[in-house]
């Protein structure tokens, strides 16, 4: 099968284009014939190597987080899917590799995809919704009346998490340009601050739950605008504590991590706010939940662009530019 690879760790490395062994099918797993993959910031991460410390991926690898596809075979031990389903998924780490012809995938990774929706609809989804979901139901426990701040609503993450936000009842407030202002405020973001222009800080206050999704800076003045006994989730970190456990990394690496969160934890915990790291996890039955919400209308994708396979590094790169609206798309077959 056709796939792109990654040859070596490398900032910015090129994405071969290699004929690669079609994947083994385990036990418990599906094989799918990808139709459609898209295109998330962990994917350059990965490949620059940022991650290798918890995500020891060997080179060369195939890339690529998110797939929508049919299912062409399944092995003894699956109970939820037959061959023809059409499912979509984010693969568990270590098992990745959508931007390729064909992947094998744990059954518990995958649901059926949202009948409603296209399969470059349904690619666009599993990463960015998992963790809208994780963090605003899983950790954060979002509740009716509740007022929720969600930063880059026009990004990936941010569109879905803005909707899922509202379908839980909350007020959601979010950071966007101008230019996507109009895009944010369809999704049902109450309130909308220019990041360009406007000191989100200064603008809000009393907020029961944040998700930070930028860099430090960001981390820290987010703490301010949560009121007493919130909580502030971050998906771009720093890790903490708890997610060092999680991994059950060694004493080492457990103390280092205990650095990189030291001071936001202190300022959280000098203003009775909670602070907590997300990393996202794979998901099939979280994903089952959100195919129901997208085909009752609460959640729709947003899709930028969809590029041709041919095109998988073009597509890598536009999502690199930090700019794209919602998802990038990869038309596989
Ligand atoms: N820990 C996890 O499990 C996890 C999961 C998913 C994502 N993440 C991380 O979360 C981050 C966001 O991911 P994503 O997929 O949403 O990214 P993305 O789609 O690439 O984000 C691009 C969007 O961000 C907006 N943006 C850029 N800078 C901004 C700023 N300072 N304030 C407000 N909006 C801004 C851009 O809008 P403009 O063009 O208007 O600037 C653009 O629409 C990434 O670092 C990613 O790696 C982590």
């Amino acid at each position: 099968m056709k796939a792109y690879v990654v040859d070596k760790y490398k900032k910015k490395g090129a994405l071969r284009l290699a004929e690669w062994q079609d994947p083994q099918v385990q036990n418990a797993d599906i094989l799918v014939r990808v139709h459609a993959t898209s295109v998330n910031p962990l994917d350059s991460k990965v490949r620059d190597g940022e991650f290798k410390i918890f995500l020891p991926y060997r080179p060369p690898f195939v890339l690529g987080h998110d797939v929508a596809g049919t299912v062409v075979k399944v092995g003894p031990a699956v109970s939820r899917f037959k061959v023809g389903d059409e499912i979509y998924a984010r693969p568990r780490d270590l098992r990745v590799g959508t931007f390729a012809e064909f992947i094998a995938i744990h059954e518990d990774d995958a649901a059926l995809k949202p009948r409603t929706r296209t399969m470059e609809d349904a690619s666009s989804m599993p990463l960015v919704a998992l963790t809208a979901w994780q963090a605003l139901v899983d950790v954060a426990k979002v509740k009716p009346g509740q007022k929720v701040f969600i930063q880059a609503g026009s990004g990936g993450v941010g569109t879905i998490a803005i909707q899922l936000a509202k379908h839980l009842g909350a007020t959601v407030a979010t950071t966007s340009s101008a230019k996507n202002a109009a895009l944010v405020k369809s999704l049902g973001a109450d309130v909308v601050i220019d990041y360009k222009t406007q000191d989100f800080e200064k603008v809000l206050s009393g907020y029961d739950v944040v998700l930070n999704s930028q860099d430090s800076k960001t981390l820290l003045k987010s703490l301010n605008v949560l009121k007493p006994g919130g909580h502030l989730v971050s998906i771009s970190g720093p890790p903490d504590p708890a997610f060092a456990t999680t991994l059950g990394m060694n004493a080492l690496l457990k103390l280092v991590v205990r650095m990189l969160s030291r001071s936001v934890r202190k300022k959280a915990k000098s203003l009775g706010v909670h602070y907590s790291f997300l990393f996202m996890r794979a998901d099939g039955r979280q994903l089952e939940q959100i195919a129901t919400l997208v085909d009752s209308g609460a959640i729709r994708p947003v899709v930028d662009k969809v590029f041709p396979f041919s095109q998988t590094p073009e597509a890598l790169a536009y999502v690199e530019t930090g700019r794209s609206k919602g998802k990038v798309v990869i038309k596989v077959q």
